[in-house]
């Protein structure tokens, strides 16, 4: 116990010396913020960073659980502060990677001699990459709009193969991990800038926002302040790593939350409990991602909620289901509300009576005229974890990740503030 607390600080004050901002300390900023878009054909959320020196825009696909970033350097990487990180160097230490290589068509970005690598997978491919070093470059925020580009110097990532990139949408070059390690985006950009280890996600069905630090998160038109409005939760640790792959018996990355139950129009669906809790081989629980672009539960959580829904919304006719729903209503005789469909409400229940509330604009799908579908899927009988929270149920919802106080921050639907989470002031870059 002393010897791992010790090793956390230790680790702590090293990726401050690591990670260094290349601005001057008087315009240290408070806050960062990127835009976020979603790819229509692959319903994966992409944000945009600059890189290297000289800096070049590059757009990476989100993953809330993903430990570190990673960059395709096969193709067009030039850089003149790149920097691959050697062999048993704090960089490497940092990222946990201590696989060492040799690489014989090099040297270039992404194969040195006496570096070390870490393990990256995409759906369908999975290879070593070199773990590197180079400028990353930001808007700062005052949580209004969008203020200076700012540089981290010596930003951490991985040196990814283009072959990676097959199932990303074609502009996209990596992956933005915001996991819960050490070398993730928000874990060096709170180190880079010294502000709060804190970061909020706020995706939309064309655009949306993080930002990195504390609040204030505010939006147009009347600039409300969602940091002031949050519910909290606490943030669970899965002491078992939860990726395809891992190696060194390191605990997720992945967010978990406390789910105890589901209600729908606050009746209790009744559900098995211990598929809700995460047992020793790190299975079950509930997690957040933007990886899934729909919440994901285990099949029998799925046949429970979509027998309860179905129950409670007496009246309206079903149709045909469209793939990957399975319960799907003619619309025509549904109303509409200010937060989306007015369908029966979906509880997420959490301790301390806390609830994360669905309204129908993040429980249903429109899949064609006069056709709404009950946006969950099936995971199958014995999925790794029993309900993944998925994009479609977090957009135009603000969720805060609050790694200092291991809590996480959720607003329900902005809509019901009048406003989404397209509507932060971006301004261009200056
Ligand atoms: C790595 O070392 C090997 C053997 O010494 C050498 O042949 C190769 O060119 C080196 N590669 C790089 C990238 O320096
Ligand atoms: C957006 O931000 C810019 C820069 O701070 C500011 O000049 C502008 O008035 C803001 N726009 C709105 C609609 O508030
Ligand atoms: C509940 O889920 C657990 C874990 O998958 C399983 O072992 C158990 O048999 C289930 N209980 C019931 C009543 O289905
Ligand atoms: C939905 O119901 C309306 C009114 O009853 C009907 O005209 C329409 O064909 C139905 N649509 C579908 C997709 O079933």
């Amino acid at each position: 116990m002393a010897a791992s607390s010790s090793f956390l600080l230790f680790s702590a004050s090293l990726l401050f010396f690591i990670v260094s901002p290349s601005s001057q300390a008087s315009s240290r900023p408070k806050a960062l913020v990127l835009p976020v878009s979603k790819d229509a054909s692959t319903s994966q959320y992409v944000t945009q960073i600059k890189q290297r020196t000289p800096l070049v825009p590059i757009k990476l696909t989100l993953d809330l659980g993903a430990a570190s970033v990673w960059v395709d350097c096969e193709q067009d990487y030039v850089s003149s502060t790149y920097k691959p990180a050697r062999c048993n160097s704090a960089q490497c230490n940092l990222a946990r990677a201590k696989s060492c290589g040799t690489c014989s068509d090099g040297p270039k970005p992404g194969c040195n001699n006496n570096t070390c690598s870490l393990f990256l997978t995409s759906p369908t491919a999975a290879t070593f990459g070199e773990v590197s070093q180079d400028v990353v470059a930001v808007q700062s925020t005052d949580g209004k709009s969008s203020g200076k580009l700012v540089s981290a110097s010596n930003f951490l990532f991985t040196c990814g193969s283009t072959f990676l990139l097959d199932g990303l949408p074609s502009s996209v070059t990596g992956v933005a991990g915001l996991g819960r390690s050490k070398i993730s985006m928000p874990s060096q950009f709170s180190s880079a800038f010294s502000f709060p280890r804190k970061f909020a996600v706020c995706l939309g069905s064309s655009h949306g926002v993080i930002f990195f630090g504390d609040g204030p998160y505010s939006f147009l038109p009347f600039n409300i302040d969602i940091s002031k409005s949050l519910i909290y939760t606490p943030l669970i640790l899965n002491p078992v790593s939860t990726a395809p792959v891992s190696f060194n018996n390191d605990p997720s990355t992945d967010y978990f939350i406390g789910v105890t139950g589901i209600s729908i129009n606050e009746k209790p669906v009744s559900l098995n409990k211990t598929l809700l809790s995460i047992n020793k081989h790190g299975h079950g629980g509930t997690k957040i991602s933007t990886a899934a672009p729909y919440t994901v539960m285990q099949t029998s959580i799925y046949n429970a909620v979509v027998r309860a829904f179905i129950k409670e919304i007496p009246g309206i006719p079903r149709v045909q289901a469209v793939a990957p729903f399975g319960a799907c209503f003619n619309s025509t005789g549904i109303g509409f509300t200010r937060v989306g469909p007015g369908v029966p409400i979906i509880d997420l229940d959490l301790p301390n009576k806390e609830v994360w509330r669905i309204f129908g604009s993040n429980s249903m799908v429109h899949v064609k005229d006069d056709v709404l579908c009950l946006g969950f899927v099936d995971g199958g009988l014995e999925p790794t974890t029993s309900i993944v929270i998925g994009g479609h149920q977090l957009e135009d919802n603000l969720v805060q990740f609050d790694l200092a106080a291991s809590r996480v921050g959720f607003s329900s639907s902005l809509l019901f503030q009048r406003t989404t989470c397209a509507n932060f002031n971006f301004t261009s870059a200056a």
